[in-house]
């Protein structure tokens, strides 16, 4: 396209919709059908921000990091200006080059064989956890299945001595901190600033366990693959970034379970069919629902011209039901196969780097209750969680039918 017609392109229409109001994020499907019929991308003027939420779009925004940059933040402000500044993460708030270097040096420590290693010690957790809920029957399952479980072997692993309780707080205040300054950030800021100091602690050289992947972050650092001082930040990206989506995802997957007796039967059946369930379970209830980009310069997108260094928020979870991509897009069919094409985890450069680990997680819990469980019934209606940009259940009670 010449540049004259270029700069014709008319700017994306308005969406009059607010993506963190507390209905929204109780129930985004309103807001994603919106987002993703009105237009390719959407401005939304309450937050100044421009909006996509077709599969495509989502795409072409979070891979292209020459035109949408990741180093304006991941988050709806821009962290480099006056009022928001605070230092970028050194590993998702680079773009390449500079996060080549890093994400390989993670991915060294990070490696298949180290993680396969680590299937032996979810699994022994996981049988252990499953006969006892299995025995119990009544559960309320975030906090007696997707959160004991998670908050037992993830720090185990990563190698960080800190009290379990606190990581709920924490990573509520992040998912939190992506989205807009509104009454869910005040809340979760009141409530973790208790533990912020040992939270800060938490994740420095002194905190770290010996043998863990923590440590071998510092480790790292000393032998000169990160930058001096940033393994503990990078520390910190993994807590933030690992344990609230993977409780959030086993979460969303026993609920749709529950709801569907005949795609439970297959994974009874079959136990390594939960693998298929809980790719499903996250591009369903995408736990990252939104992450954003910047603008670099003025940028044109599916027939409309952005602005330079306007934020752009790229809608995961509306992407993962978009009908232009997706078969009958709503519907929980754990034989989908859409692993690898869901966007749940990300694209591109920065598509997340504990995948093996979470799948691995999700894969040993659900794999014990199918060897025990012979149905799941509802036992309640499930609550969600205020958390602006993470889609997590705050309450699931569940009956759990032993074989
Ligand atoms: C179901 C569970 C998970 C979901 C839904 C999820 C989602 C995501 C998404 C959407 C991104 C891309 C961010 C972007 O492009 O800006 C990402 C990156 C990342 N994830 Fe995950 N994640 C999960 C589990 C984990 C686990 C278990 C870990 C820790 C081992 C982890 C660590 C990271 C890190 C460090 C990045 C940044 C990678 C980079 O910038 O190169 N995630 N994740």
């Amino acid at each position: 396209m010449s540049q004259i017609a270029e700069a014709r392109l008319p700017p994306p229409p308005i969406l009059d919709m607010d993506p963190f109001s507390d209905d929204t994020i109780r129930d985004p499907s309103a807001f994603h059908q919106a987002l993703r019929e009105t237009a390719p991308v959407v401005y939304i003027e309450k937050y100044g921000m421009y909006a996509v939420g077709r599969y495509d779009e989502v795409r072409t925004v979070m891979s292209d990091f020459a035109r949408f940059t990741s180093e304006g933040g991941i988050g709806l402000s821009d962290i480099r200006k006056p009022g928001a500044w605070r230092s970028p993460s050194p590993i998702t708030e680079v773009d390449p080059p500079r996060h080549t270097a890093v994400r390989g040096a993670l991915t060294k420590i990070l490696s298949p064989i180290v993680i396969r290693k680590w299937r032996e010690h979810f699994s022994a957790e996981a049988e252990r956890l499953a006969e006892e809920v299995a025995g119990r029957g009544d559960i309320e399952a975030v906090k007696d299945l997707a959160e004991a479980f998670v908050l037992k072997v993830f720090p185990d692993v990563l190698g960080v001595d800190m009290p379990r309780d606190n990581f709920i707080a924490i990573g509520d205040m992040n998912f939190n901190q992506i989205g807009p300054n509104n009454d869910n950030l005040k809340r979760s800021l009141e409530r973790v600033e208790p533990i912020l100091d040992q939270y800060q602690k938490g994740f420095q050289r002194e905190g770290m366990i010996a043998g863990g992947f923590g440590e071998k972050i510092f480790q790292a650092e000393d032998a000169g693959d990160f930058a001096p001082g940033t393994a503990g930040v990078q520390v910190r990206s993994f807590l933030r970034a690992g344990v609230d989506t993977t409780i959030a995802g086993i979460g969303h997957t026993l609920n749709l379970l529950a709801r569907h007796p005949d795609q439970w039967a297959k994974c009874v059946a079959d136990p390594l069919k939960v693998r298929g369930a809980f790719e499903e379970g996250i591009r369903l209830h995408s736990p990252s629902q939104v992450m954003f980009r910047t603008t670099t310069g003025e940028q044109t997108l599916s027939g409309y011209r952005l602005a330079p260094d306007v934020k752009i928020g790229n809608f995961m979870g509306a992407a993962n039901r978009d009908p232009r991509k997706f078969d009958d897009p709503d519907r929980f069919d754990i034989d989908r196969d859409a692993a690898g094409i869901h966007l749940a985890l990300g694209t591109g450069a920065h598509i997340c780097i504990g995948q093996m680990i979470a799948r691995l997680e999700a894969e040993c819990i659900l794999g014990a209750l199918a060897r025990r469980v012979a149905r799941i019934d509802p036992a309640g209606e499930p609550e969600y969680r205020l958390v602006n940009t993470l889609r997590t259940l705050d309450r699931l009670p569940l009956r759990l039918v032993r074989k």
